[in-house]
């Protein structure tokens, strides 16, 4: 099983089976590198998408954006969040979609609220720490979608998923190091070659791909890596974390400090997570 990267890359260069990133998104993107596109246009764009509109309001609605008014319409909501925003939310919205179908294997209320809860986390560390060069929509999107492997995982090769979590059981250690071991490779690489073949933007790339493992991404991403690697492991200390990552608050306390916020207050960003995750999540 260990050439499964192969297999999987193989796979992808055909095109066969996976999900491809929808109509609606391409017509975006399009439409948002023209400087002097209306918010009515992007409006109208949306709105023949009617989940992804309703989707796009809800989260606009919800505590992680505090709009400080109700958002009943997108083309509002354009005016509040802001097209690069807005074209953020658009498309990890779309990702969303891609694997809407269910399966038994991982329960996607909370996974979605895992994601939720990394995102908000992300955006409020560079905050708080002073990560200005980074732009927070694109630390958000890169929350949202940073384990979109396992997603991939979990309704393209499910046994591959379940093997891998029978060895983190059994030899107690993280998912993606099992996988590391059976496959060869680990849902983050596989989640980040899906992204790319979408031409999705190269930072939210390396921030999928390297969200274990952040001394590894390219140095120009390299802050924003670290920034999804700790909201991840802040997640773990609380409700919104995907019990098979296996990660604590003890670890959420240390990497802190590694990122020199020892004097951050984690207990008040628990609070305001557990807050935007519930409502804004599964998005
Ligand atoms: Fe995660
Ligand atoms: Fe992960």
């Amino acid at each position: 099983m260990a050439n499964f990267l192969a297999e999987f890359r193989d796979i992808l260069a055909k095109g066969d089976d996976l999900p491809t990133l929808p109509g609606v998104v391409r017509e975006l993107q399009a439409a948002l590198d023209d400087e002097f596109v209306s918010g009515g246009r992007i409006a109208s764009i949306i709105n023949r998408d009617p989940p992804m509109a309703t989707r796009l309001l809800r989260l606009a609605n919800s505590a992680a954006f505090n709009c400080g008014t109700a958002v009943g319409e997108v083309n509002t909501a354009i005016q509040l969040l802001g097209f690069r925003q807005v074209r953020a939310l658009c498309i990890a919205l779309a990702v969303v979609n891609a694997f809407s179908h269910r399966r038994d294997g991982l329960i996607h209320g909370s996974f979605w609220q895992h994601s939720a809860g990394v995102a908000f986390a992300a955006r409020e560390l560079a905050r708080c720490l002073g990560y200005s060069e980074i732009p927070l929509e694109q630390l958000y999107m890169g929350g949202l979608l940073h384990d979109v492997g396992l997603l991939l995982m979990d309704q393209h090769f499910p046994t591959r998923l379940e093997d891998s979590l029978d060895v983190a059981q059994a030899c107690d250690e993280p998912l993606w190091r099992a996988e590391s071991i059976l496959l060869g490779t680990d849902h983050a690489e596989i989640g980040s070659l899906l992204l790319g073949s979408w031409s999705l933007p190269p930072a939210i790339v390396s921030m999928v791909a390297s969200h274990h493992n952040p001394r590894l991404a390219p140095e120009k991403y390299r802050d924003a890596c670290w920034l999804i690697f700790a909201a991840e492991i802040i997640c773990g200390g609380l409700a919104p974390s995907l019990p098979i990552e296996r990660l604590t608050r003890a670890r959420a306390v240390s990497i802190l400090d590694t990122m020199r916020a020892a004097d951050y207050d984690v207990d008040a960003l628990l609070m305001e997570l557990g807050v935007a995750t519930e409502e804004c999540a599964p998005v």
